[in-house]
């Protein structure tokens, strides 16, 4: 080809295509990312979080022996009006071993040997002069791995703190608290975290959890979902405003997926981590409407859409224009201080926000999706606006948010959809036609039902063609991310995970190859594909070049049970070198990443000799990135 032909056969990317979506469902904050091991630290579990819960949940009262007196669950005075409960220890006789709380942390507390533990906790005294405090933690067995004593001083709430380093291994330990002395004493957040976190972060993440996270190098994270953004009615839409401050201070939600959030994680820590791991932050709040499904059987709640006032839309457009300015806002600014005050002075740069998800298309949504975007639009023209289109391209609202999307000039939309691999690979033209003159998209989320490598590889192939539509499609992340075992409430997930051990789905190592070797232009025409085979059976190929190392990228799938030739022509690209990293993912149509086998199919990476002209060919059900360098 001509350098002409070559140049009208080259688009640009953008800048910000794979990404992640981070939602708690499936434990994947408290329990899960969130490096917490207490289980309701604040005594503020419900009967409205889950049937059966009540403050005492995870917790034991441990009065052995012959020692006497009560625990009881008080409101008056607590430590911080928006965290009402706590725990009354009354003991009248302490006897040998004291009186107190045991708690069993997610599933058990993982401790390991040699590591250190950061405990604390909120204590104030109400007889006495001082109240002596046992802390432990123990193995299943109620073996002591680690003790430390403090003195609670009759002094108001005060917050006592220490450092356990366990003597023992134990996968599921538990953490006891005893009170020594003779009184009252009242007992709140009661928190152990591992000093170890990612990146040393206080109040921070799990770090192989996050780093399993990072190393997908998503160029966005949005949060905190999905549904639990709008949630199932006005009393649950996500309220970013009482998950920042001192975690004291903050207000546990329910949680629509029927538990409770702590808000431990909450928008601090969100800002936080998409920096830790170079991801661009995407806030999704609601859009004045409740989740449409709410009423569906699968959802708790049961009482369909709800909508703010319009009376009370003011505060409540005001409430994201503050969040824009907690991240974005000078240090001086009334949100932008607060910022400053958990440490960031800096903003947070963000460029993202998402209103409203997968709402229905009513008159009411309609009303209020307009408020909140001309708002944002007014005083943050430089954000970028991201609609929403509904559930699902096949849903009848789907049309309709388009429409609504482009009367209003709406920059980006989110689209969704859960399919089986063959939709994906029937559907990879879909945005090949695309108005480009629309709004943009943001495939928000995405997966083939399934876990198998086959599905994983469907999902592959349509990347490529995000890729080849990388003008149009602007963000896209799969969906959901994590899964505790035991807790699984929606699956495929990319990431599973249990207290010790962390399984990357093989959907996981597609999204990792597609994250670590994105482009800032695509190249049609590079690659030859093997002509034939049925649409099942089928392959895909994309060529990117990323503008700062100018390396060239070529993504070969071969979705068949034969080896395949691809014929690649490098010939346009000046100046490239010869050596090439190979990294190939490939097993058997069926494989998985499981609890027992999480290694089944891994990336393998060899070193590549790449002339301008050469085939290659891929192995059975696999994907092959060649990375040719260009400096
Ligand atoms: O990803 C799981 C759920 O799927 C999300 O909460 C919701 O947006 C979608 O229906």
């Amino acid at each position: 080809p001509t350098k002409a032909q070559s140049e009208a056969a080259s688009k640009p990317i953008s800048a910000d295509l794979f990404g992640i979506f981070f939602e708690d469902l499936n434990y994947a904050a408290d329990g899960g990312l969130y490096a917490e091991l207490v289980q309701n630290r604040s005594f503020e579990y419900a009967p409205s979080d889950h049937d059966g819960w009540h403050p005492l949940t995870s917790w034991d009262y441990l009065h052995e022996g012959f020692a006497m007196g009560s625990v009881s669950v008080e409101s008056a005075a607590p430590l911080h009006a928006t965290n009402p409960h706590y725990v009354q220890l009354r003991i009248e006789n302490p006897f040998q071993k004291g009186l107190g709380l045991r708690n069993h942390g997610f599933d058990g507390i993982p401790l390991t040997a040699g590591a250190t533990y950061d405990f604390s906790l909120w204590a104030r005294v109400k007889s006495g002069a001082a109240m002596p405090l046992l802390v432990q933690l123990q193995d299943a067995q109620g073996k002591v791995l680690a003790e430390a004593t403090l003195s609670a001083q009759a002094a108001g709430w005060q917050q006592y703190r220490a450092t356990l380093t366990p003597t023992a291994t134990a996968a599921a330990g538990s953490l006891v608290v005893l009170a020594t002395g003779k009184g009252i004493l009242d007992l709140d957040m009661v928190s152990l975290f591992p000093q170890r976190t990612f990146r040393g972060r206080t109040n921070g993440l799990r770090a192989d959890l996050a780093q399993a996270i990072a190393d997908l190098k998503p160029r966005f994270m949005r949060f905190p979902g999905g549904c639990l953004a709008h949630g199932d009615g006005l009393d649950n839409l996500y309220d970013w405003k009482k998950t920042i401050g001192p975690v004291e201070q903050r207000t546990a939600q329910r949680n629509i997926w029927g538990y409770h959030q702590t808000t431990g994680l909450g928008y601090f820590e969100y800002f936080q981590f998409c920096e830790d791991i170079g991801a661009k932050p995407i806030p999704i709040v609601a859009a004045g409407v409740s989740c449409q499904n709410s009423g569906g059987s699968w959802k708790i709640g049961g009482i369909g859409q709800q909508c703010v006032p319009l009376a009370d839309m003011a505060a409540y457009t005001q409430d994201v224009l503050d969040l824009i300015e907690y991240a974005n806002g000078p240090a001086t600014s009334t949100w932008g201080a607060k910022r400053a005050a958990a440490g960031h002075p800096a903003p947070f740069g963000l460029q993202y926000i998402g209103i409203g998800n997968e709402d229905k298309q009513t008159p009411e949504f309609r009303e209020r999706f307009k408020l909140l975007y001309e708002a944002v639009r007014a005083k943050y023209p430089a954000v970028t606006v991201i609609g929403t289109v509904g559930p699902s391209p096949k849903g009848e609202d789907y049309d309709q948010g388009w429409a609504f999307a482009s009367q209003l000039h709406v920059p980006v939309v989110d689209e969704h959809y859960y399919e089986n691999p063959k939709w994906f690979l029937a559907n990879q033209q879909r945005y090949d036609a695309y108005d480009r003159s629309k709004s943009k998209v943001y495939l928000g989320e995405y997966a083939s039902w399934g876990n198998e490598l086959y599905n994983a590889l469907a999902e592959a192939v349509y990347m490529t063609t995000l890729e080849r539509n990388g003008d149009v499609v602007q963000l896209a992340s799969y969906a959901p991310l994590l899964a505790k075992e035991g807790h699984i409430q929606w699956k495929p997930d990319l990431i599973y995970f249990n207290n010790a051990t962390v399984v990357p789905s093989v959907n996981y190592y597609v999204q990792q190859l597609f994250g670590q070797n994105q482009g800032s232009t695509y190249h049609a025409g590079v690659v030859r594909l093997p002509t034939g085979a049925p649409a099942d059976t089928a392959a895909a190929a994309s060529c990117v070049r990323d503008a700062q190392t100018g390396d060239v990228i070529l993504k070969l799938i071969n979705l068949g049970p034969q080896p395949k030739p691809f014929a690649v022509d490098l010939t346009r690209f000046k100046g490239l070198k010869t050596a090439a990293t190979q990294t190939t993912f490939t097993g058997p149509r069926n494989a998985q990443n499981t609890f027992d086998s999480p290694r089944t199919v891994l990336p393998k990476v060899a070193s590549y000799k790449a002339t301008k002209r050469f085939t290659y060919t891929a192995a059975p059900f696999s994907l092959t990135v060649l990375r040719v360098r260009g400096t």
